[in-house]
């Protein structure tokens, strides 16, 4: 297990960095996000999107009834929202259990904290607090980080 923190000063450099990750990820990698209404997780699944290729990474946005959506890029993006759903949900419940596992994509999962189960079954755990208007600590925990990532790629987007 290992862990980082960041402090991000603008939502470009959000983006910046996570696009940095999502260029660095391998298939089959699942991520957890979690944070407050608006600390930036969405713009953090647009950055991953654009470092997996998907083309038009301006459709990435909180699905407001839809609590699915994927991309195709270099590596197909599955982006789940679970802002609606109680802790007594679960993803089997709701029929996208299989895409959450599938070894061939990239998982992200907003509002991850809603279901224990998928929190703990995450790769790569990411927290987002915001800590003024534009300001937002960022931590990353998980397995996944020195081994697939390459702590090195990610150092190397440091300001
Ligand atoms: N440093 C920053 N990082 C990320 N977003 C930022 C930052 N500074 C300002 N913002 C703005 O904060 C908002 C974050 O919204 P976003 O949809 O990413 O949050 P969210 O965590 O997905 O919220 P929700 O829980 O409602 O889905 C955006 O309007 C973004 O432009
Ligand atoms: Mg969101």
């Amino acid at each position: 297990m290992s862990s980082e923190k960041w402090q991000s000063h603008s939502a470009e450099e959000t983006i910046k960095r996570a696009r940095a990750l999502g260029t660095s990820l391998r298939p089959g990698v699942k991520i957890a996000l979690v944070g407050e209404l608006g600390s930036g997780k969405t713009t953090f699944v647009k950055g991953l999107a654009l470092g997996l290729g998907v083309q038009d990474a301006r459709e990435v946005k909180s699905p407001t009834f839809v609590i699915f959506h994927m991309y195709q890029g270099k590596i197909p993006l599955y982006h789940f929202d679970l802002y609606r759903l109680d802790e007594h949900s679960d993803l089997e419940g709701i029929g996208v259990e299989e895409f959450w596992s599938d070894p061939n994509a990239v998982s992200v999962v907003e509002w991850a904290d809603r279901i224990p189960n998928i929190l703990k079954d995450a790769d790569l755990e990411i927290r987002f607090s915001r800590t003024g208007e534009t300001d937002r600590m960022i931590r990353m925990s998980g397995t996944v980080l020195p081994k697939s990532l390459g702590r090195k790629g990610f150092h190397e987007n440091r300001p």
